[in-house]
């Protein structure tokens, strides 16, 4: 089952320990969630009233998410006033975000690489969607046009509600117990698929068989409703003024209800990690007992 690690960090920049270090990166590679609940993400006047007061600016999907490539942010209706707060906002939490990462977990900084910054207004519970794209069902993260080929997904979340309303999820089983529950019955891979999807712009890059995989092993994780209701699990409630981060390729997870989040997404090389017989790259390499990337 997974579990949750604690520490009491409270600033962003750090300094943290040596042994706070070494906590952050054997819970994180081992699947727990790590916990940090005194660390919070303190917003601007401004940003409170964009978001907080009943002034927001619309959302169009269930995301605003910031580019760090070219600072673009995309997914809301906001006029040019508004968008340059949206944009301070996001851009504050991406660099808190790293400034965490190079304090806590100094081991991943010559190889990280952090991915897209997003900030989740939207009420979970409730949004209608196809059962492929329903978070609140138990699933590992893989996603159809963004093949990794093995790197690590880790990300961070702050909870940054108002209301006191907490971000409520369930966690599941280790991953090696989720992928040997099904991994006899996924399908290979279609002869030259991925070389299709690549050729027709579907996948960023090529699909690799890691990928195939993992995208089998999360749709089969969330059709299946036997596993959704009697699977291992635990329900956790992530309290607003909390950050925490978890390598969502790795833990189960599924989202319940809550909004007013920010995440941000890393990726990480499997040669960059502490332990990389942990990574579900390595774990599915040993159980089906072939190179898959
Ligand atoms: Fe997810």
């Amino acid at each position: 089952m997974t579990e949750i690690t604690q520490l009491a960090i409270e600033s962003w920049a750090g300094p943290c320990s040596a042994l706070a270090q070494t906590t952050a990166i054997d819970a994180l590679e081992k699947g727990d969630v790590l916990l940090l609940p005194k660390l919070d993400f303190a917003l601007h006047d401004d940003e409170r009233a964009l978001y907080f007061q009943n002034t927001g600016v619309e959302v169009k999907g269930k995301n605003i998410s910031l580019n760090l490539a070219d600072n673009s942010v995309r997914g809301s209706h906001a006029n040019a006033a508004e968008l340059g707060v949206l944009r301070d906002m996001m851009v504050r939490f991406a660099t808190d975000s790293r400034a965490l990462v190079h304090a806590l977990l100094p081991g991943y900084v010559s190889t990280i690489e952090q991915g897209r910054t997003s900030f989740r207004p939207v009420e979970v519970a409730g949004r209608a969607s196809s059962w492929r794209k329903d978070d609140t069902r138990l699933h590992v993260d893989s996603f159809p046009s963004s093949p990794t080929r093995g790197k690590r997904i880790l990300r961070l979340f702050t909870n940054v509600n108002p209301h006191g309303q907490g971000r409520n999820w369930r966690l599941g089983e280790r991953f090696e117990d989720v992928a040997r529950r099904y991994l006899g019955s996924l399908p290979e891979p279609l002869w030259g698929s991925s070389q299709v999807l690549a050729m027709l712009g579907i996948t960023k890059g090529r699909r690799s068989n890691y990928d195939h995989f993992m995208l089998q092993l999360h749709d089969r994780m969330k059709a299946d409703s036997a596993y959704q209701a009697s699977g291992g699990q635990r329900e956790f409630a992530f309290a607003p003024g909390c950050t925490w981060l978890v390598y969502t390729d790795q833990v189960p997870h599924a989202a319940m209800s809550g909004r007013f989040l920010f995440e941000q997404t890393f990726y990480l090389p499997v040669a960059g990690m502490h332990d990389p017989a942990t990574s579900p790259l390595r774990v599915l390499e040993r159980l089906m007992g072939r190179e898959l990337a």
